[in-house]
């Protein structure tokens, strides 16, 4: 297949991945970081596959994301839900999609993340807003799966800054007693441990109104692709689960944000869309980038990673997916452990 852009670390092509895949050797990508078309009611004008069809469709590319992953390499696929046609419940298709694809496919659900976006707008209106008997859905899932229980990782990558009010805590110390929720807090809660391990539950308010890529799609006449995840949703996994020159493949590309990331990370890329439009506004993504090649990310929330100041200093992966690591046995993970489990509760209680 013709290659419709590349750049030193990357290329896009125009077409069904399906195909592209049937070209790229087993074992070939380290993570296929992805958004498919979901299963909505409401067709998009990209052509949505009816909820009940949708597993039926994925099957195929289940089977060639299988085969070209790497062993220790991991599936991330971002997905939102539906609502039956015509009541007020919910469709299972993207749960049955994640038992389809441990079950029959052989993947490992290395963890569930749930993608937060608080711009959501309140949909669908007869339920939300007309008879106000639904609350607003503003949860995508994201199905981490893996090949094997040990897909190379760390959350060393991607913690999050102390809060306010444990930084003062952090500072100020803590009055050693026992709560009234019985918990017994000693003077050693208030450990600095430099930044905190994030939680499943990813924040990301997905406005980007101002962006250079809207800008430059309105200069180019392009319209902009409808469905677009926000860069902060690849950088949190891409950052968590490759090393530098590692492969990041995305079969539903779009308008190509995964390899925008993926290109400033220094990770090589694979993008592919069958719309012409969406590469054409996803080539200007890399205009953008080598116009300002050293690019530090900005967050309006404190989301995971935001630490990270760019400066190239990651240690690699561990390619056993940390199965040969010191284990909660081990005396010393042992007192690190409960040193963090009272770091949580110093947090909780902190809250209340
Ligand atoms: C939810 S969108 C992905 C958006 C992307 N993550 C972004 O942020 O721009 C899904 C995309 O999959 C594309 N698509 C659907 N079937 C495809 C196929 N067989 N091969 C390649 N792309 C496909 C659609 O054109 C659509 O752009």
């Amino acid at each position: 297949m013709e290659t419709f852009y590349e750049t030193n670390l990357g290329k896009m092509y125009l077409g069904d991945s399906l195909e592209v895949m049937s070209t790229l050797r087993d074992e070939r990508v380290n993570l296929i970081m992805t958004s498919p078309p979901f299963g909505l009611v409401r067709k998009k004008d990209y052509g949505n596959v009816d909820a009940d069809k949708y597993l039926d469709w994925f099957r195929a590319f289940a089977k060639q994301f299988y085969r070209i992953l790497s062993e220790d390499g991991s599936l991330v696929i971002d997905i939102g839900g539906a609502w039956i046609p015509g009541q007020p419940t919910r469709s299972l298709y993207h749960y049955e999609l994640l038992i389809m694809l441990c079950r029959e496919c052989n993947f490992h659900l290395a963890q569930d993340f749930f993608w937060w976006n608080p711009s959501k707008l309140p949909t669908p209106a007869e339920w939300v807003n007309v008879r106000r008997i639904r609350v607003k859905d503003a949860i995508n899932c994201v199905w981490w799966l893996s090949k094997t229980p040990w897909p190379k990782a760390s959350n060393r990558r991607v913690l999050t800054p102390y809060s306010d009010s444990m930084k003062g805590l952090l500072k100020n110390g803590y009055n050693a007693k026992l709560r009234p929720s019985g918990h017994d807090i000693s003077d050693k809660f208030s450990r600095n441990n430099g930044a905190s391990i994030p939680p499943n539950l990813i924040a990301i308010a997905n406005t980007e109104s101002s962006s250079s890529y809207l800008r430059l799609c309105k200069e180019h006449g392009l319209k902009p692709h409808p469905a677009r995840y926000p860069s902060e949703l690849p950088e949190y996994f891409i950052r968590m689960l490759t090393d530098k020159k590692d492969l990041v493949f995305d079969p539903f590309g779009g308008s190509c944000v995964t390899g925008e990331v993926a290109e400033r990370l220094k990770r090589k890329w694979i993008c592919v869309d069958t719309v012409e439009e969406y590469l054409e506004g996803g080539k200007l993504r890399f205009q953008e980038l080598s116009e300002q090649k050293k690019k530090v990310p900005t967050y309006s929330l404190s989301h995971p990673g935001a630490l990270w100041n760019g400066v190239d200093n990651e240690e690699s992966l561990p390619s056993d997916g940390g199965k040969n690591r010191p284990s909660v046995q081990t005396p010393f993970v042992k007192e690190e452990e409960q040193s963090m489990e009272k770091d949580e509760k110093c947090r909780q209680l902190n809250l209340l």
